[in-house]
């Protein structure tokens, strides 16, 4: 059609018009809308109130027997928790603390310690492949965590009570400990009860030497990194990324970053967070040296910020909502319950939805637990959660340039090594992972006798898809250039996409043990509010007494035992082999065990031998010894 024919047809056609036409404002509106019905006002008027007024008197009847009925047990709970002020519990804190308290209490004093045994993983006990109902976590973090009532084996739990005290109100008891007041015996006083037994020896704890400890075989070993400075090459471990974040009103802000020089000798704390929080890109930054007036100050306020970035970003958002929640969700979602994978991971996944879900409505939801217990606005607790991603140092932080992001311990290790970290506890994370790998090969090999059965299978790719579609901090397409699961059918060799499975497999099983007991299992810290503390007034060397029991009854969330790694015996979980394999399963999972036994007894010779070592390799190394890890995370 010529172009002129076409601009006549529309014409006519926008003439003919369509669509509600326009209209003016009336010249003589109705203002009031007074007619007709103004003349039933007086009389349904007088029927309203006298509704309306017999409505209220029946309420207020209601509410005074509702009110005798409760309110009697009520006053008595609220009479019995403010004498917990008085000796000798003496708890300065919040209503919501000591119910917390209460709940955990009750529910797990008398909770049986599980096995890996059938008894507490029956195989009938395994749900199906299903889409599992999830939340959405607050704090800008685009994370979802199962509910707990989809768990496994009848683990089925929703936290109700503990959910409903997040409207409790918070106040702040600024109360700090004298020089001659014991914060350990403070906390031990209250929460004995639910406390997880102890298993590291610190006997000094603040002295120079003891920071040494902290940062090499400590709390800080996994963040070890190295800088170079004026020349010199320095280790350093790090925590000025939480010296910008907000804190409220009676607190000091977070940070210090510590120096080492080659020998481990402390040169120098540099904090970002003891000068005034400015806006105009100018941060003070304060440099304190061995010997320096404020030296105990600062190092104080780098333990303490050491414990809090770990306690934050590696435990609670990358190993418990980033790492075990994705595995746990994918593998529930795409695996079906008799897939050889799922039936080994299985152990390895024992009651994280629960946990996690806990985790989600307890402590990382508003006005929760955490949020409670660290310093921080609650804008700038936001801000710490959603800056997760930016502040882990667990390969994925590595640039495209250096080989990065690097997904697997082992590899991770050897990455480190090449930067000059070479540290018992990164020896020990390697020997750990390549222990999983082997056993993860040795149990592949009885239900795959070809591996381009495993590499192309569509459940195993669909779980590792899922996962790396979710994770925050490294998307399906920078993980691997050989493997890429954006793609439909994922393209790489089949060797490479075998190993790189298994490797993911052995990844998983590395971070819920050992990787949680390194930022999780913190109980020795977390008992001390003169070591290591979430919240503190300006100028103190020890954390607020409330600080102390909050932190305490956080860590006591740990105490829930979960099945050994060692010397249980999940065997039963696994399905018969093909025909065709010729390879028992159980002989691999003895194999295993006994390689974790081997590895156990090196760690307690390790221990054994510490005081024999040259300094600073003379201290033990607990975290990664077999013998003391659980095979799944608790809290
Ligand atoms: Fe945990």
């Amino acid at each position: 059609m010529p172009k002129t024919e076409e601009a006549e047809r529309l014409l006519e056609e926008g003439a003919a018009g369509s669509g509600w036409p326009v209209q003016q404002p009336s010249t003589s509106p109705n203002y009031l809308f007074c007619c007709p019905w103004i003349i039933f006002v007086p009389i349904v008027g007088v029927v309203f109130f006298v509704v309306v007024a017999i409505g209220l008197w029946l309420i207020l009847n209601l509410a005074w027997v509702v009110g005798l009925i409760v309110g009697v047990p009520v006053s008595f709970a609220l009479v019995y928790f403010w004498f917990w002020r008085c000796c000798p519990g003496y708890w300065p804190t919040d209503l919501y603390e000591k119910v917390i308290y209460m709940v955990h209490m009750l529910m797990t004093i008398n909770s049986p310690v599980p096995n890996a045994g059938p008894e507490f993983m029956p195989v009938s006990g395994l749900r199906p492949r299903e889409q599992l109902q999830k939340g959405l976590l607050d704090y800008a973090l685009f994370l979802q965590v199962p509910y707990g009532s989809s768990d496994e084996f009848e683990l089925s739990s929703e936290t109700a009570i503990e959910q409903s005290l997040t409207f409790l109100p918070q106040s702040e008891h600024l109360e700090t400990f004298g020089p001659d007041e014991n914060p350990v015996e403070f906390v031990m006083n209250q929460l004995s009860s639910i406390y997880p037994p102890i298993y590291q020896e610190w006997s000094d704890k603040l002295s120079d030497t003891a920071l040494v400890r902290f940062c090499l075989h400590g709390l800080g070993a996994h963040r070890l990194g190295v800088e170079m400075r004026d020349g010199k090459k320095l280790f350093v471990v790090k925590t000025n990324a939480l010296s910008g974040l907000p804190v409220r009103e009676g607190f000091e802000r977070y940070g210090g970053d510590m120096y080492f020089d080659k020998d481990w000798k402390p040169v120098m704390i540099i904090d970002a967070g003891q000068g005034p929080l400015r806006q105009d890109g100018i941060q003070e930054m304060v440099t304190t040296k061995p010997g320096d007036a404020g030296w105990e100050r600062a190092k104080f306020r780098f333990r303490s910020s050491v414990f809090t970035l770990v306690t934050l970003v590696d435990h609670l958002y990358d190993i418990h909502l980033q790492k075990s929640n994705l595995f746990v969700t994918a593998m529930r979602e795409q695996m079906s319950s008799d897939h050889p994978v799922r039936r080994f991971m299985t152990p390895f996944m024992y009651r994280t939805i629960t946990v996690n879900d806990n985790a989600f409505h307890n402590l990382l939801t508003k006005n929760g637990m955490a949020p409670r217990c660290f310093a921080f606005t609650e804008n700038g607790f936001g801000l710490a959660m959603a800056a997760g991603p930016s502040l882990l140092l667990d390969g994925t932080e590595v640039p495209a340039d250096a080989g990065g992001p690097i997904l697997f311990r082992a590899d991770y290790a050897d990455y480190l090594k090449s930067k000059g970290i070479d540290t018992v506890y990164w020896r020990q994370v390697s020997q750990l992972f390549q222990l999983y790998l082997r056993f993860v090969l040795a149990y592949l090999e009885c239900y795959y006798p070809k591996k381009e059965d495993f590499a192309n299978d569509p459940e195993m790719l669909a779980v590792v898809r899922q996962y790396f579609y979710q994770l925050e901090t490294a998307g399906p397409n920078t993980v691997s250039q050989k493997v890429d699961f954006t793609m439909p059918q994922s393209s790489g060799k089949i060797d490479e996409k075998y190993m790189f499975y298994a490797m993911f497999l052995a990844e998983i099983m590395f971070w819920v043990t050992a990787g949680h007991e390194q930022a999780g299992a913190v109980e020795v810290y977390a008992q001390d509010a003169s070591w290591c503390a979430f919240r503190w007034v300006p100028g103190a060397t020890v954390g607020t007494k409330q600080s102390a029991t909050a932190t305490a009854l956080l860590m006591s969330f740990t105490s829930q035992p979960m099945p050994k790694l060692l010397d249980d015996d999940w065997t039963h979980l696994f399905p018969t082999p093909p025909a065709n394999s010729g390879k028992n399963p159980t002989a691999a999972f003895q194999k295993f065990q006994e390689e974790l036994r081997v590895m156990a007894d090196e760690c307690d010779a390790y221990n054994a031998a510490s005081s024999s070592r040259p300094f600073p390799e003379n201290f033990p190394m607990y975290v990664n010894n077999p013998r003391i890890l659980e095979v799944s995370v608790s809290l």
